[in-house]
């Protein structure tokens, strides 16, 4: 879906299709100068970062493992409680690998900064963060986030895997979702 399809859905177009791929071009490669000769496990976060995983995956010049994880929030049922729960684990065992997380957004931090300790907690050689989006001004928790590929505004943005209610996924840009869908 192009956003030419969603027009009326979106105040602006953050980033095509075309920034968003030569972006991940470049952490990808950013990624691959850091990891040379060491194995590598990237762990993508159901559901939004099918679209991320799935392009840096194919950006690499090598060889790459991919493992996914599910996470919800729940306790007082806000995100903002903090507390995570796993729906879906790991099928790898990460003792002694090379870890990088593969998300599209954080947020308030909450959840990578959950994951990290997670994963760090099972004896991996190493943990870092790679995600598409952050927003600076949203954060609760510091996450030390290793591969950036854009700082946004505090805005509610979709496509390229991020959804409104399950919608605009598949779109192949990423827009700032107009107020008049969510209001
Ligand atoms: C998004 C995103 C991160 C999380 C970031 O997932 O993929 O995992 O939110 O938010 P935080 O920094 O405030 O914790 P979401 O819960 O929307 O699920 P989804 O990937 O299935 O859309």
């Amino acid at each position: 879906m192009d956003s030419a399809h969603v027009e009326q859905d979106l105040v602006n177009v953050l980033f095509t299709e075309k920034q968003i791929q030569d972006r991940i071009g470049e952490l990808a490669r950013d990624i691959e100068a850091d990891y040379v000769g060491k194995d590598l496990l990237m762990v993508g976060i159901l559901r939004g970062a099918v679209m991320v995983m799935a392009d840096m995956a194919r950006s690499f010049s090598r060889h790459v493992e991919m493992d996914w994880m599910a996470v919800s929030s729940y306790g007082s049922g806000t995100k903002s409680s903090g507390v995570v729960r796993i729906l879906k684990d790991l099928d790898t065992d990460i003792s002694g690998r090379h870890v990088v997380i593969v998300d599209e957004i954080i947020d308030t931090g909450l959840t990578l900064s959950w994951l990290t300790s997670n994963l760090g907690s099972r004896s991996p050689a190493s943990v870092e963060i790679c995600t598409l989006l952050r927003k600076p001004e949203a954060l609760q928790m510091p996450v030390e986030v290793k591969y950036v590929g854009w700082d946004i505004p505090n805005e509610f943005v979709v496509g390229y895997g991020l959804d409104y209610r399950e919608k605009y996924r598949n779109l192949r840009d990423i827009g700032t979702l107009a107020p008049h869908v969510y209001t």
